[in-house]
């Protein structure tokens, strides 16, 4: 039985959508723990099929499995009847979805505010998905939130959205000279689309303890990354949930000692989308390069992503909090062609040299980083399948990756296809 947590180790998009599609054949549930639509996994079948999944969790492109949206999660009911439409039309079979009753609503009124918040904050602004989900998150820590049960009582609906209403009506009006929403419009329209769904709710913590407790292998795929966590990544510019595997637990409702592995999606190089601090970022040709030949692009709102060179530092913390057992090393392939691959090993912040995460956001934001130069490769390796394929430069590259991070790399990303990936470690084998 093997409870495998598959989380971010850098700052978002590092392939986790893949690797949920690589190992969901093998497991027979995938559930998503935190975050909502502000995610954005591609997912490229074997026939060559490409998907953009957002709120609902990758697994639901394997067929014959149960993938769950968890009580951590915040869901907007408008994008996932969306995303459960477009998935639809495309023949995928979506009968297996469940969502916990107690995971919490975006409301139009967190879209609302999540969106005159950034502008009211101008250059300070977090670059956020603009989807509600900082909002939705508040309310549900202000203990004002809305939540899937709530949609199986037409009063305390009603009731809810009227009192959340009363105050964020004075915010948008007074404070933001927005108009009011009407919470009449709102709890029709919220009641409409929950008729299409409020099937799927269902108490899934006890279906996961009872699915484990069966001997089930089980896969929790984390949105965002490490770096985006509102405990443990560059605050303010994180996202407003706990992509660490700790929030696996939580936001799924089982047991801490249940998860069996930890495995962390770690790209060969860095990206960020949105605002904050970023020590490896490039701002000339290699930062284009890399954003080209990676493909750069957000997929959920279409923006370009920051791009830099490979942080140690960064994963060797990921692989701290999180408690990283196994990497995935994605998208090796974007770095053939290159005469020397840099990797930054530490940060010189005034003067000093760390080879850890400084103490303070402002010593975070005045890192420089201090790079090593190994030999590059110009080999395509897309085709290879084993790691003796590789030419030895890259092999190089991998294995001091894995030294500096700190935990043993599992699997190798050579193309965005699932069969394009050399694994070294079958890790739902050695859990039995
Ligand atoms: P996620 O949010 O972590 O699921 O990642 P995204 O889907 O936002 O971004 C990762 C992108 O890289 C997607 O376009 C994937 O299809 C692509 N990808 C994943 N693994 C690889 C790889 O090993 N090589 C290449 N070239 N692309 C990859
Ligand atoms: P996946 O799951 C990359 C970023 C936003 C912004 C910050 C806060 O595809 O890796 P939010 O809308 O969450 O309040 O925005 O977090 N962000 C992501 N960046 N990948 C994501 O998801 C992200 N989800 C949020 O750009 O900087
Ligand atoms: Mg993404």
């Amino acid at each position: 039985m093997a409870v495998m947590v598959l989380i971010g180790a850098q700052w978002g998009d590092e392939g986790k959508g893949k690797a949920t599609d690589l190992y969901g054949e093998r497991v027979q549930w995938v559930v998503r723990y935190q975050g909502g639509n502000n995610a954005g996994h591609t997912v490229v079948l074997p026939d060559g099929q490409k998907f953009a999944i957002r709120l609902i969790p990758s697994g639901i492109l394997t067929p014959g499995i149960t993938n769950v949206i968890g009580n951590g999660v915040v869901v907007n009911p408008g994008a996932l009847l969306e995303e459960l439409g477009e998935l639809e039309k495309r023949e995928v079979d979506t009968s297996g979805l469940l969502i916990s009753a107690d995971a919490h609503l975006v409301m139009p009124y967190h879209v609302a505010i999540d969106r005159v918040t950034e502008r009211y904050l101008g250059k300070a602004k977090i670059g956020t998905t603009g989807r509600g989900i900082g909002p939705a998150y508040q309310d549900k820590v202000a203990r004002m939130g809305v939540r899937a049960q709530d949609l199986l009582d037409e009063s305390i609906l009603r009731q809810k959205i009227e009192s959340a209403l009363e105050l964020k009506n004075q915010i948008l009006v007074k404070v933001y000279n927005r108009k009011a929403l009407d919470p009449g419009k709102i709890f029709d329209d919220v009641l409409e689309q929950a008729a299409q769904f409020s099937h799927r709710i269902a108490d899934t913590r006890l279906l996961l303890d009872q699915a484990i407790s069966r001997g089930e292998h089980v896969l929790m795929e984390g949105s965002q990354g490490t770096l985006l966590d509102v405990d443990h990544g560059t605050y303010p510019f994180v996202t407003s949930s706990n992509p660490t595997s700790g929030g696996a637990a939580v936001g799924a409702g089982i047991g801490a000692t249940r998860l069996t592995a930890v495995m962390g999606i770690l790209k060969a190089y860095t990206t960020r989308v949105g605002s904050g601090p970023f020590p490896t970022e490039l701002h000339d040709e290699w930062g284009e390069y890399l954003r080209k030949t990676g493909g750069e692009v957000g997929v959920n709102t279409g923006r370009d992503r920051r791009c830099g060179w490979f942080d140690a530092v960064i994963a060797r913390y990921a692989t701290r909090v999180n408690g990283i057992t196994d990497y995935f090393l994605t998208k090796l392939d974007v770095l053939s062609s290159l005469e020397q691959v840099p990797i930054c090993v530490g940060y010189r912040v005034d003067g000093e040299q760390l080879d850890e995460m400084p103490l303070t956001q402002t010593d975070f934001h005045h890192a420089e980083p201090v790079y090593e130069y190994l030999p590059g490769w110009f080999e395509d390796i897309t085709g290879c399948r084993d790691f003796d394929e590789l030419p030895a430069n890259a092999q190089a590259y991998v294995r001091r990756v894995e030294e500096l991070s700190g935990s043993r790399i599992s699997a190798i990303g050579v193309g965005p296809g699932r069969e394009q990936t050399i694994v070294l470690h079958d890790i739902l084998e050695e859990q039995g």
